[in-house]
């Protein structure tokens, strides 16, 4: 066993754990937060999305014994019923999910995505690279494209992000 030091959602963690536990396993079954979804387990759903240190990644392809002293975000840390963040307001407004399995991943990756284009990170369908670029549908996609559903509820989630975006460009 391993003792890991982790602060989720602004709060502290002690794990003790295995030290092959993945830290999505680690989130869901050794602390409880059953938000970060498991789809695949393998790195193509990103269903299992989180946001660490300011950046999305996939939950289920790092260990959480990799993450002593890292600040962790998951869905339940970005907002709660009656506190929603913009992102999931937007989610609930624009009917961006069916069964909502992939929906903790996809907000936590648009939730850093948004960050990253703020930023100024450019994606494969930029324009101009030193540049960053305003969140068109077809930007949204691409930089969305780790996060799949199975539902299709893509022109929803799109619109959802849209807005946010839109928004914070006002
Ligand atoms: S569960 Fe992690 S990418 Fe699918
Ligand atoms: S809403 Fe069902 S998988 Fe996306």
């Amino acid at each position: 066993m391993q003792q890991t030091n982790l602060t989720i959602n602004g709060q502290e963690h002690a794990l003790d754990a295995d030290p092959r536990t993945t830290l999505l396993d680690a989130l869901r079954n050794h602390i409880g937060l059953t938000g970060s979804k498991k789809g695949c387990d393998h790195g193509q759903c990103g269903a299992c999305t989180v946001i660490v240190n300011g950046r999305r990644i996939n939950s289920c392809l790092t260990l959480a014994c990799m993450h002593d002293g890292d600040e962790i975000t998951t869905v339940e840390g970005l907002g709660q019923p009656g506190n929603l963040s913009p992102l999931q307001s937007a989610f609930v407004a624009h009917d961006g999910y069916q069964c909502g399995y992939c929906t903790p991943g996809q907000i936590c990756s648009a939730t850093a995505m948004l960050q990253e284009a703020k930023d100024g990170w450019p994606s494969n369908v930029s324009d101009d690279l030193a540049k960053g670029q305003k969140l068109t549908d077809e930007e949204i996609s691409e930089r969305m494209s780790g996060n799949i559903c199975r539902c299709a509820a893509y022109p929803n989630i799109v619109d959802a992000i849209r807005e946010v975006a839109e928004g914070a460009e006002a």
